[in-house]
């Protein structure tokens, strides 16, 4: 059989980068950087995206690339039966992922759906109130756009839709924080994001949701970029591809903060509630949901038509990230039992479906539960064990000759020689001490 290849480098940036960037960007990034002191968030993230998750996301790319099957098999390749279990484990976490990515993504749907409605001046709350009913069919129904475009096959469906809304995504993001920023209070707003509060990196539990928030964001221990990558040709620089995936990534989330943090000061000025009695912002798990609707209802025509926008860029984000979330178990099906495309990524869709419809029925205690012990706990973990399979398995000439040769100039960076000892030691250590700490 042949095996799967991007069509170009930058194939594998913008579908690598779709990954990454998504919900965890544009409604987690700024949701967490306003709960956490706007600009000690900001800080504090980039300082482990660069420092952990970076170094991390090359080791796992690293696997990938080597093993050029799938994660069960390429880690099996490097560390044996320990191997395969983590792999098998990076499986459940992505179809973990998957299952809660969904539900929300559906709710993105039905909002997008009820901006269009009221731009023509009908009105059907179906959409955007809870209810098990709404989240079950809309939540499928983004499911089945997923298992449409990944069953194409890579370059036919997940490059291409990647490299057309990633594009797209980010003029969407630019557009609506330039016209936000514009609004009363936007920039008031500008002031809470880009101001650090020192006083809050004193706080173990920012550390943890700063950690958790980088490795979800770069997609990190759930074996996509160990299948992306294994899907680039041998001589691709993982660390140069690697980064610039990194600097979309972060990049993106930046820019969504730009958009969030002004837009929830807007509507303050417009009379709604952000702040609660201790002068905090109120929880803002449900911010998109909650708050931004009732903003862009209180902007008139122009506000349904920053609704769609909104909505409509958050669903491009979504969908680029699971179409990742689905390809990982569907490569490892699809190569391990021979199946095509179509059946397994049909097989996986249908058990994540019925995942999904589990914490939907149970919703209000079971979802916050999967979110955080898959994202804080289960991804860093897993990449923690991906720097250690490269760190101690992997020979140090072996592995610095079959990284190196790829990339002649990064051999000689000061990154080349400090990168093997600093998965080895540094990485797993600093993520134990920031789970240790927020014990
Ligand atoms: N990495 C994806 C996100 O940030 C899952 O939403």
């Amino acid at each position: 059989m042949v095996k799967t290849q991007f069509s170009s480098r930058l194939g594998f940036v913008l579908t690598a980068a779709g990954s990454a960037v998504g919900l965890g960007n544009i409604w987690g990034f700024p949701t967490q950087a306003a709960q956490h002191g706007g600009g000690a968030f900001l800080l504090l993230y980039l300082l482990l995206v660069f420092a952990l998750a970076y170094p991390a996301l090359v080791a796992e790319m690293a696997i990938g690339r080597r093993g050029h099957q799938e994660p069960i098999a390429d880690l099996g390749s490097l560390a044996g039966g320990l191997g395969r279990l983590t792999g098998v484990l990076g499986l459940l976490a992505v179809s973990a992922i998957l299952s809660f990515y969904l539900i929300i993504a559906g709710w993105l749907l039905g909002y997008m759906g009820d901006a269009v409605l009221k731009l023509l001046g009908l009105d059907w709350p179906w959409l955007t109130h809870f209810s098990l009913g709404r989240n079950l069919v809309l939540g499928s129904l983004f499911g089945l756009l997923t298992w449409y475009v990944v069953q194409r096959g890579l370059q036919e469906g997940i490059e291409k839709w990647s490299r057309r809304l990633m594009p797209a995504l980010l003029v969407v993001l630019v557009v609506l924080a330039c016209y936000v920023l514009t609004l009363p209070g936007g920039s008031e707003g500008l002031t809470a994001y880009l101001t650090p509060d020192p006083q809050k990196l004193k706080d173990p539990g920012l550390w943890l949701a700063a950690t958790g928030q980088a490795f979800f964001s770069l997609s990190i221990g759930v074996c996509v970029m160990m299948v992306y990558a294994s899907y680039l040709d041998r001589d691709a620089s993982l660390p140069r591809l690697g980064l610039q995936v990194t600097l979309i990534d972060s990049g993106i989330a930046f820019l969504a903060g730009l958009l969030v943090l002004p837009a929830m000061y807007v509507a303050k000025a417009q009379g709604l509630q952000i702040l609660d009695a201790k002068g905090q912002l109120i929880s803002s798990d449900t911010l998109v949901f909650d708050l931004f609707p009732r903003l862009f209802d209180s902007l008139g025509a122009a506000g349904q038509l920053l609704s769609l926008g909104f909505f409509l860029l958050l669903t491009v984000a979504a969908l680029t990230s699971t179409l990742s979330m689905l390809e990982v178990p569907t490569a490892s099906l699809v190569a391990r039992t021979g199946s095509s495309r179509r059946q397994a990524s049909g097989l996986v869709l249908g058990a994540v479906l019925v995942l999904m419809a589990l914490i939907c029925w149970q919703f209000s205690w079971l979802f916050g539960l999967v979110v955080k012990v898959v994202t804080q706990y289960a991804q860093p973990l897993l990449g923690l064990m991906f720097c250690l399979f490269v760190g101690w398995l992997w020979r140090r000439d072996g592995l610095l000759k079959a990284l190196a040769e790829e990339d002649k100039a990064f051999a000689s960076s000061w990154f080349w020689r400090l990168w093997p000892s600093y998965v080895k030691l540094v990485c797993p250590l600093l993520i134990l001490l920031v789970m240790i700490q927020s014990a």
